[in-house]
């Protein structure tokens, strides 16, 4: 089998090792020659740099394994980057989330204020990426989960409109196991039906591949229970707030009961709700969970197997759900024909919805990229909702372009998320303030 050579970028992520554990687990089915950490925080990526060279010294010698922060040593001759920046870092998460709470909102990752301030961030890290990509492996893809996708996703479109950059999700994944789970499946044996947009979408149909339609079942499950399972085989949201997450879809479905809900639809059907239970620790958001859990623990790891000079006995856990990573890039470089649910412009795919939009819906993937699968015409409740939100994504691309303040206010006077037009103001200079390093100057 032809052997690929892959970059990751945001080699400093919380989840390389995860991703790279992944990924020598599928060596059978994806043969790496070459692989590469990028980031451009020396610092940080060295820590895990210098324990995956360890690692892999050990487990799979015949790997060439590096990193660095030199874009023409990363990017020449690859054939995917696995890209997961965090423009800003864990000091701007944490800020996304706590700045909206000073003007009574709630302060989230990609929903919301903090999504739009992360967007902002996170457009100029990806086009640097892109263009490296462009320049020194033109025939490279990018396989793209940075955050926030569905503005990434929709800066890609604007921007770079001809680069081969894929945008995917693992939230689609991660909920199907979920499901898969409640009705004793494999998720591999699983078909969807879902319409949205990133963060922001629901399942129609979860069928098994005789045609057995299981959603029923799985919302007679939801209403009691959320997304809420016995199984403990995730390695991904499994914290306290997640479970809550797990559990709230059981009010998200309550309002709209013909479809399974993303469980982030809990931000804009239920902000009331997110903002007071984040007030009872405004100082202690995600952003501090990650940072004393995860990010802790992989770092520590890290160290110790530096220490060691030796990864025996302390590994890094397998990110066994990021499987679909590998599947992506299967899809790509060997024209699999795999479906998944990506994000990807309409042109149609939900038929009473803008061709324009960046929706999350399922797509057959083949060596050309994603063709996606019509999904059909919507009810209102959700197409009015995807509307409102699909317009501040792109609100927000465009102030980004044309550095236009005013649209930036529109955009956060147009989210369900934010109360009034002056809180929107309030909000929006407290955000440029504290921004002011990232963000492209607005007039
Ligand atoms: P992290 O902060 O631990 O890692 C991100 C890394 O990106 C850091 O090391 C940082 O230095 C680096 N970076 C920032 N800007 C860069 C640039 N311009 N060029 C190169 N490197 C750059 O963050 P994390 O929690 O591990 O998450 C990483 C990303 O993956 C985030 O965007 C997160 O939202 C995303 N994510 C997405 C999904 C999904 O479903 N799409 C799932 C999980 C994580
Ligand atoms: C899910 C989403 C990602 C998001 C992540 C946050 O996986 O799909 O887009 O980045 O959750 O998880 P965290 O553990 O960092 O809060
Ligand atoms: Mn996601």
């Amino acid at each position: 089998m032809r052997e690929f050579s892959v970059v990751i970028a945001g080699g400093g992520s919380t989840f390389t090792p995860g991703i790279v554990m992944m990924l020598l687990d599928n060596l059978d089915r994806f043969p790496i020659k070459k692989l590469r950490l990028y980031d451009n925080d020396e610092e940080r990526q060295g820590i895990l740099g210098k324990a995956l060279k360890i690692m892999l010294s050990e487990q799979a010698p015949n790997i060439d394994f590096d990193y660095t922060t030199d874009p023409v040593e990363a990017f020449s001759n690859m054939d995917f980057c696995m890209a997961h920046i965090r423009v800003g870092k864990y000091a701007m998460r944490e800020k996304d989330e706590k700045v909206p709470l000073r003007h009574g909102v709630f302060g989230q990752e990609t929903c919301g204020p903090g999504g739009i301030a992360y967007g902002l961030r996170s457009i100029t890290g990806m086009l640097e990426i892109i263009d490296y990509m462009e320049k020194y492996a033109p025939d490279c893809w990018m396989l793209n989960y940075s955050n926030p996708a569905a503005i990434v996703a929709e800066a890609c479109r604007v921007l770079r409109p001809n680069s081969k950059v894929l945008n995917i999700c693992d939230m689609p994944v991660g909920t199907l196991r979920r499901m898969s789970q409640i009705i004793g499946k494999k998720p591999k044996d699983l078909l969807v039906r879902y319409f949205g947009l990133n963060h922001f979408g629901w399942w129609t149909s979860i069928k098994d591949k005789e045609g057995n339609e299981y959603i029923e079942k799985i919302k007679d499950y939801v209403s009691e229970n959320g997304y809420l399972t016995q199984i403990e085989v995730d390695t991904q949201h499994m914290d306290l707030s997640w479970q809550e997450t797990h559990k709230k879809a059981k009010d998200l479905l309550a309002v709209a009961p013909e479809f399974l809900p993303n469980t982030y639809l809990k931000y804009y059907l239920y902000g009331d709700y997110v903002y007071e239970h984040m007030m009872e620790h405004p100082e202690y958001t995600r952003a501090n969970e990650v940072m004393d859990g995860r990010e802790k623990k992989v770092f520590d790891h890290a160290k110790k197997i530096i220490e060691n000079n030796s990864a025996d006995k302390i590994g890094f856990d397998i990110d066994s759900h990021a499987t679909f990573i590998v599947d992506l890039a299967r899809a790509i470089a060997f024209n699999t024909q795999e479906r998944m649910v990506m994000i990807v412009e309409n042109n149609g795919a939900i038929a009473d919805f803008p061709d324009d939009a960046m929706v999350e819906v399922p797509c057959i993937v083949g060596s050309d990229g994603p063709e996606p699968l019509a999904q059909g015409q919507i009810p209102t409740f959700h197409k009015t909702l995807m509307y409102q939100q699909v317009m501040v994504e792109k609100l927000v691309v465009e102030a980004y372009v044309e550095g236009n303040y005013q649209k930036l206010w529109q955009a956060l006077t147009l989210s369900k998320t934010v109360p009034s037009a002056k809180v929107a103001k309030e909000l929006l200079d407290d955000l440029i303030e504290e921004n002011k390093d990232f963000w492209p100057k607005l007039k």
